[in-house]
């Protein structure tokens, strides 16, 4: 699916992942069971986000807030990213993705890293989706980093100042912003990169979310109009 919204790039969408943790409490489990059925959710979307016209799509995984979790929280959460990088790369090689994470690498479990690095390497060459992972991911940190890269406190533009933010994995801005659970904020996720994105928010828990969710909030897109600040053009006659 192509339209006159994606300028001819394919889309970039980005997700707040969020309801795993009350998913799991209503059904009396534990909030790890949550995030267990969360990974299978992300399997969906990474499968269906081709198909559906989205050429860059980038998944907040872990916060850098996320720390303040309990501990038993935070290791399930890495144990199940070490899982994931484990058992998708393969798939990832197969089918196109190109896989990239994102935010501070120095505070991972020492075992994620270089199946970090082996999973980007592995997909470099991945041309039908590029997926980026927000793993202890801060908009806020990452904008302050780049500023402070700035060579002599130079202005840069706009533009100079976008690809040197996502230096580690170039993307061009959020077309669509997409979170689920139900909680309507951006939770310090690409700020700089959102600053144009439409912004579609559903009640539908995260282990819960399909490729018809993904299918809905593509279609939502497609009807709003994107001025950029501008105004409408004028037809002619
Ligand atoms: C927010 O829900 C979700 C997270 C902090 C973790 C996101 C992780 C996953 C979707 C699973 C694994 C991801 C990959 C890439 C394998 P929450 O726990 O804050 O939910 P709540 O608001 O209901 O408590």
């Amino acid at each position: 699916m192509r339209t006159h919204t994606d300028n001819g790039r394919g889309l970039h969408v980005a997700i707040i992942m969020d309801g795993n943790g009350r998913w799991a409490e209503a059904r009396g489990w534990p909030r790890e069971a949550g995030h267990r059925a969360g990974a299978d959710a992300v399997r969906r979307t990474v499968e269906a986000a081709p198909k559906l016209g989205v050429r860059t799509l980038t998944l907040y995984a872990f916060s850098s807030d996320n720390w303040k979790r309990p501990a038993r929280e935070v290791s399930a959460l890495m144990r199940l990213f070490r899982i994931y990088l484990g058992r998708e790369t393969a798939r990832c090689v197969e089918n196109g993705v190109r896989l990239s994470v994102i935010g501070r690498r120095d505070r991972l479990p020492a075992l994620l890293v270089p199946m970090i690095e082996q999973g980007e390497r592995a997909t470099a060459g991945g041309a039908n989706l590029h997926l980026r992972l927000a793993v202890d991911y801060s908009s806020r940190e990452a904008i302050l980093h780049a500023a402070g890269r700035l060579r002599g406190g130079r202005a840069a533009t706009r533009e100079e100042f976008a690809r040197l933010l996502n230096e580690a994995a170039p993307a061009p801005d959020v077309d669509l912003l997409i979170r689920s659970g139900g909680e309507q904020r951006l939770s310090d996720f690409l700020l700089w990169e959102c600053a144009y994105a439409e912004l579609h928010f559903t009640p539908r828990m995260w282990p819960d979310f399909a490729a018809g969710d993904l299918e809905a909030a593509l279609a939502d897109y497609h009807h709003r109009q994107r001025r950029f600040g501008a105004v409408p053009a004028v037809k002619a006659g």
